[in-house]
């Protein structure tokens, strides 16, 4: 069976540490949109692992999948693989031949469009891999694929096509000189670049048709994951756009970002990953947001009375971005943002994390609607003009106090404070969907299981 984990919110949701805990089940783990602008920590023993583009479950010897739908970059593959093999793993990594490859030339755009857009407060805030221009060239019909990488004709054929055009769009379009950024986009620098990626894709064996490779494992019996990276809200299409990524983090793109059919991925579980209040990096919307972060925050967002609370949640949550180390921007939890994710996504189950974070707060607020143009709107509106526009209705619970969370893990749901219960029972009753778990802590033990979706 499949079970595919989601991100509800706006990604950094503690994605990698459900597929962690379910994981034990699976035996391959897939991923099926983004690259190495995702990061997760795992937790294994008293090391610390920190991936962007190796699936998680390849630290438990799972094996791992790079879905058609994900954007890799070879350079951080392989060095992720050379330090997990460093310190004694040996990962197994299966990278769809139709995934598209992020080239040098991507990373240099990326930071060059989003200056330009910044004119315009158009400017997503991006982790600045490449990850847009990849696939805005996957769109284009002019992307270069892992299957490239394996055929010289191939690669040379599109790489002398694209080339010139990358250099003309930086010098005349933006009025940058290409080579100001090393060899990113010189010819025969690159074509010697990813030509010794494709030799170490077929010296390892390493690429696959991912539907084929999935189905079959699927078809014999064994368990896959797909793991989501980022989140609902940042879904190129039912996100916060264009403050957006450029994948499909919700559900369906586990089958379009793998090869596998719709009704394997619809057969299976879908678990939505919700951290128990919101973070969110990078510029956009956040209409329950605490304090504010220059140069993310939109002019007349924000709470700044609320800084203290805001820097206090975000000390005690550790939110700081795995990928850039820039610090997360913090909101309450928002009901709206959660039901547009269960019906995108048709959540079978949530997993709600962080609810120690929030332990010794006198009272915890929840948006629980919205008020736009005098009507009550308890889901996201389709724009994020209108969402701008929104004023939130909340919702006030008690606090609870703090607890030992690892006693609380062990003893079960019923040791939970009561008064994080009801928070959490209130979630999932909006929602209409079961908890799977709570994380009340950031190691795998400190989670309360109360069902495995692979059962
Ligand atoms: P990009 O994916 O680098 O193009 O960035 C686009 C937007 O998505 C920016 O606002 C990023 O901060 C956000 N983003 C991308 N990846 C992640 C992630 O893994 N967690 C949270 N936000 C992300």
């Amino acid at each position: 069976m499949t079970v595919t984990i989601v991100g509800s919110q706006l990604g950094d949701e503690g994605k990698g540490g459900v597929v962690d805990l379910f994981g034990d089940r699976a035996d391959v783990v897939a991923r099926y949109q983004g690259g190495d602008n995702a990061g997760h920590t795992v937790v294994l023993g008293d090391t610390e692992y920190k991936l962007s583009l190796v699936p998680s479950g390849a630290v438990r010897g799972k094996v791992g999948v790079l879905g058609n739908g994900c954007v890799v970059n070879p350079e951080t593959l392989f060095s992720e693989i050379d330090e997990l093999r460093e310190r004694g793993l040996e990962p197994e990594v299966n990278v769809a031949e139709r995934a598209h490859v992020i080239m040098p030339y991507h990373r240099a755009l990326d930071g060059i469009e989003e200056e330009a857009k910044s004119d315009a407060d158009l400017d997503a805030g991006t982790t600045g891999k490449g990850i847009g221009p990849t696939y805005e060239d996957k769109v284009g019909r002019r992307g270069i694929r892992v299957g490239d990488l394996l055929a010289p004709d191939s690669l040379e054929r599109k790489l002398s096509y694209v080339l010139p055009q990358k250099r003309a769009l930086c010098e005349s379009v933006y009025g940058v000189e290409p080579d100001r950024f090393d060899d990113a986009f010189d010819y025969e620098s690159l074509l010697s670049l990813a030509s010794e990626y494709g030799e170490r894709f077929r010296e390892e064996g390493m690429t696959v048709d991912a539907g084929e490779f999935l189905t079959e494992r699927i078809d014999a019996g064994e368990n896959v994951m797909f793991e989501g990276a980022q989140g609902t809200v940042i879904d190129i299409d039912h996100g916060d756009y264009p403050y957006v990524t450029s994948s499909t983090p919700t559900a369906g793109g586990a089958a379009v970002g793998t090869g596998v059919g719709p009704t394997v991925v619809g057969r299976g579980e879908v678990i939505g990953v919700v951290k128990a209040y919101l973070t969110r990096v990078g510029t956009g919307q956040l209409p329950t947001e605490l304090g504010s972060v220059e140069g993310q925050t939109p002019e007349e967002g924000g709470r700044p009375e609320e800084a203290n609370l805001a820097t206090y949640i975000r000390d005690e949550g550790g939110e700081y971005g795995t990928v850039t180390g820039r610090p997360r921007r913090v909101g309450w939890l928002d009901l709206p943002m959660l039901r547009h994710a269960a019906r995108v996504s048709g959540f079978t189950g949530i997993v709600i994390g962080h609810v120690d974070v929030l332990a010794g707060l006198e009272e915890v607020e929840v948006g629980h609607s919205y008020t736009i143009d005098g009507e009550e709107l308890l889901t996201l509106p389709s724009t994020s003009e209108r969402w701008a526009r929104c004023e939130v209705n909340y919702r006030t619970f008690d606090g609870w106090p703090e607890a030992d969370w690892s006693e609380v893990a062990t003893e079960g749901y019923d040791a939970i404070p009561e008064n994080a219960r009801s928070y959490l029972e209130y979630v999932s009753d909006e929602l209409g969907v079961p908890i799977y778990a709570v994380g009340v802590g950031p190691g795998r033990e400190q989670t309360v299981v109360l069902r495995d979706p692979f059962e």
